[in-house]
């Protein structure tokens, strides 16, 4: 470990700037290695094998999408084909497809569309997906934030905050949340289930983006949340999402929205006025790579091997050069695409900021709050997956030094 002395560690820092760095941890990307596992999804299908179950992908029909896409899904979630609405590449195309749908129409059980509603209001669970929140900022829905703990959103709040009329839905990342990693725990989703909201058309957004996404260890299965809550009486209160952009490529997968019968059959309603139907050919190409669930765990192990160097280094050089100072915590997930790093208050901005400075970019600070605002100004979103593993070594040390100044600059 370095000196934690404030002419030290500005010596440091200003020699990591005479380096002319350009190091970039901002986003949760996968590496080239990554997408090199999905070399084969270009020459996954021919033009004359093209009919599946009797539906021809390369013509119009079957808006929810390729039955065998359908069927794919369905086993990676553990629910019904009949459940599953297979769409574009993107799910958060459709996680804010479905919040505009709501503001136009209204969900199943909307007594009124959004827009007609005043003062209407989300839960966000922080820290949280920055992505998330900007739907809800784009519609003018106030957000309030609800506490992240290791066992996900604090439940306390949540049945406490449903029980306002004008509460509409929560933001959730279950497994592995963005950013802190957490799996919701099973009293988590057993509460989720069993929430008695005021709203009859309060929506759990179940945004299960890393459902298959282990970096360390075995695959964790998950419980199902639809089958959860029509146990419990609420079979249309959550509305499940997923893709295969990180299991394939980014931007070019196919996402999924799973949901009750009922309300696939009024979505479906809903989006007939809006397309006649997706693009089935890369459904079918994804699941003909993809194969089934057991194929895909096995090519998730592999998009493991590739993250895990990139973790551990950034972890090991945090164990190192943070922890024994006790200025700052962090998390270690076993699934997903981040790591929260929580500096004392007050120092995350400035850590941001020096860092940039000293040629590496990250998330801005408070990005994973509602309006960008992090009451505490602590948290920070730590992306290592895409860089070269050379490059996220270095990133490490500069961010470590990053924090450190930051850090004595506060304490004077
Ligand atoms: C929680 C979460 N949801 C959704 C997405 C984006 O998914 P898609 O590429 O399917 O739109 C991301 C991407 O980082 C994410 O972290």
């Amino acid at each position: 470990m370095k000196e934690f002395k404030y002419a030290a560690v500005k010596e440091e820092f200003e020699k990591w700037k005479e380096l002319g760095l350009s190091l970039n941890i901002a986003r949760g990307k996968p590496s080239l290695e990554q997408l090199e596992l999905s070399r084969d999804l270009f020459t996954a299908l021919d033009f004359d094998d093209c009919i599946d179950n009797g539906v021809d992908a390369r013509n119009y029909g079957e808006l929810a999408g390729m039955p065998s896409a359908r069927a794919y899904w369905a086993e990676l979630l553990d629910v019904t084909p009949e459940q599953c609405f297979v769409g574009g590449s993107s799910s958060l195309n459709m996680m804010y497809d479905l919040i505009a749908k709501a503001w136009s129409n209204g969900l199943l059980h909307s007594e009124a569309p959004w827009s007609q509603q005043k003062g209407i209001q989300f839960l966000c669970p922080v820290p949280g997906y920055d992505r998330h929140f900007r739907i809800t900022e784009s519609f003018g829905i106030e957000m309030i934030p609800v506490r992240m703990l290791d066992s996900g959103p604090d439940m306390d709040e949540v049945e406490r905050l449903a029980a306002g009329p004008k509460v509409k839905g929560i933001w959730c990342v279950p497994k592995y949340s963005n950013p802190d990693g957490h799996i919701y725990s099973d009293e988590t989703i057993r509460r989720f289930a069993a929430l008695k909201p005021a709203a009859p058309d309060f929506v759990v957004v179940w945004d299960n983006a890393y459902c298959v996404h282990e970096i360390r260890g075995d695959y964790v299965p998950f419980p199902d949340i639809l089958k959860l809550c029509a146990q419990a009486g609420s079979p249309d209160m959550v509305v499940e999402f997923a893709s295969s952009s990180k299991i394939t490529f980014p931007g070019a997968g196919m996402s999924v929205l799973a949901a009750s019968k009922a309300n696939i059959d009024y979505l479906c309603g809903l989006a007939d006025a809006q397309m006649i139907s997706g693009d089935k050919v890369n459904q079918l190409r994804q699941v003909r790579f993809l194969k089934d669930k057991a194929h895909t765990l096995n090519m998730m192990k592999r998009h493991a091997d590739a993250l895990r160097p990139r973790f551990d280094a950034f972890l090991t050089e945090l164990d190192e050069e943070i922890k024994p100072l006790g200025i700052a915590s962090w998390t270690n997930p076993s699934g997903g695409y981040f790591i929260s790093m929580y500096t004392q208050p007050g120092c995350a901005r400035r850590t941001v900021e020096l860092c940039r400075e000293a040629g590496l970019v990250l998330t801005g600070a408070g990005a994973a709050y509602p309006y960008g605002k992090d009451p505490q100004d602590s948290h920070i979103r730590i992306a290592p997956s895409f860089p070269p593993l050379k490059d996220v070594e270095l990133a490490a040390k500069v961010f470590c030094t990053c924090l450190k100044l930051a850090t004595l600059e506060k304490e004077g």
